[in-house]
């Protein structure tokens, strides 16, 4: 094996529905493109384990596996150039999910996005707040952080919306190396700036779950009848259109080149009817996707071939994932009772985490200071009036981490050690004790 210097490229896409034109332009596009980078090491997989979470429809699981890695390899992804292959086909993915799962505060996993949203919708329905809601919704991005941190990924293409996660996978990665050396990559999420969210037939976000989609390998015939249900106002031909909000006009220019957006752009204001732009809209998008139908028809009517592809893929990916579950579980104490001494051991304190510590002095007034394991004091506050006072500043330094310390910089005095230092321990300390804060 080679030591690994080549940057490492990792996505999912999760298989619960057909892709659409916004995955294409959002995600397969994008990662096929960047799979030709020749500096670039792709992992690319099918996140079926997290769509369990969504969907409890077997057929349809196992139809969008087949759909989406079919669409991706139409698309132009060379699964001999790149890891390509299905998540549940790593059995090393759960295993390691558990390691993750004990270095990951509950109180993280409650401001995560998606459930907090499923709470505020119960709570707005004055419904129990975790009504519905799996624990497998919860354990949502410890999975995710699982995917990424398995194959040591420098890079995370994703959309804005899963920025969070790639930051809780971060998390995990530095719990994770603080207490046991330095195993896992810090991973970094990359975000297509140029990559605007594709707007669906209604203007919305397309989206699955707004039914507002137009599937990426229709028929010809169905994309052109989808293109010209999008919706436009009611400006009729001759009068000129405005492209600032206009659907149409943002599907056309995630396909079209800048000199035939300027044509497009330049037809709007010389009022062009909706008519001939939904017409202009399809034979663009059908230009790029046509010379990919056939292809594409011929994998899903394979499906054989897909099965023989992702397990090549995933032979290929546990190369990585085995050895590196064994270093991982040699390295929590899961190994075997022979290796090393399995003295007893007095209790290992060299990487526990730094806390806080609150008292009361002589002059009355209540104090709190932050201490590492060997007891040495890092932080220590002025004197307060109350507990409560002092106990609201551990409170954000808790919860806010370093981005406390500029507010409570009149408060605290310092450890001499470098700032860098003290971020870093705060970062931990806000990842495993964060609460959840509304
Ligand atoms: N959660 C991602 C989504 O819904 C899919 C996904 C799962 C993923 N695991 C991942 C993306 C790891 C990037 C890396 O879009």
């Amino acid at each position: 094996m080679t030591t690994q210097t080549r940057t490492r490229v990792l996505t999912g896409i999760t298989t619960t529905g057909t892709p659409h034109l916004g995955n294409y332009v959002g995600a397969i596009r994008p990662t096929v493109q960047a799979s030709r980078d020749q500096s670039t090491d792709g992992f690319y997989f099918l996140a079926d384990y997290h769509a369990l979470i969504k969907c409890d429809e077997p057929a349809r699981i196992q139809r969008s596996t087949l759909e989406i890695a079919a669409s991706w390899i139409a698309s132009g992804l060379d699964p001999d150039k790149v890891t390509f292959y299905r998540q549940s086909d790593i059995p090393e993915i759960p295993e390691l999910t558990w390691l993750l799962t004990c270095v990951t505060g509950k109180g993280v996993l409650n401001r995560a996005h998606a459930y907090k949203a499923a709470v505020d919708k119960n709570n707005a329905a004055s419904q129990d707040p975790d009504s519905d809601v799996t624990a497998g919704l919860f354990m949502y991005p410890v999975l995710m952080g699982a995917d990424i941190l398995m194959f040591k990924a420098h890079k995370v293409p994703v959309g804005r919306d899963q920025i969070q996660h790639i930051e809780m996978a971060r998390d995990m990665a530095s719990s994770f190396n603080h207490l046991y050396g330095e195993h896992f990559v810090l991973p970094e999420a990359v975000i297509e700036e140029s990559v605007a969210l594709l707007p669906g037939l209604d203007g919305r976000k397309m989206s699955k779950s707004y039914d507002n989609t137009i599937p990426l390998f229709a028929p010809a015939a169905q994309m052109r009848k989808q293109i010209a249900a999008i919706v436009t106002d009611s400006k009729a031909p001759g009068e000129p259109k405005v492209t600032e909000g206009s659907a149409l006009f943002q599907i056309y220019q995630a396909f079209a080149n800048a000199e035939e957006t300027a044509a497009m752009a330049r037809a709007y204001s010389e009022g062009i009817g909706w008519g001939d732009a939904k017409q202009m809209l399809f034979e663009r998008i059908d230009r790029e996707i046509a010379p990919m139908r056939a292809h594409y028809q011929d994998l899903i009517d394979n499906p054989a071939q897909m099965d023989k592809i992702l397990r090549a893929g995933a032979d290929k990916a546990r190369q990585l994932a085995t050895p590196f579950m064994v270093e991982l579980r040699h390295a929590v104490g899961l190994r075997a009772l022979s290796s090393g001494s399995a003295a007893p051991v007095a209790k290992e304190t060299k990487n526990a985490l730094p806390s806080f510590k609150q008292y009361r002095e002589e002059d009355g007034q209540f104090y709190f200071k932050l201490v590492d394991a060997k007891g040495q004091v890092l932080l220590q506050s002025l004197g307060f009036a109350s507990p409560k006072e002092a106990g609201q500043s551990i409170a954000r330094l808790q919860s806010e981490g370093p981005d406390a310390l500029a507010d409570l910089k009149p408060i605290l005095e310092f450890a001499p050690q470098t700032a860098g230092a003290l971020s870093k321990v705060l970062m931990l300390l806000k990842a495993h004790t964060a609460t959840n804060k509304k």
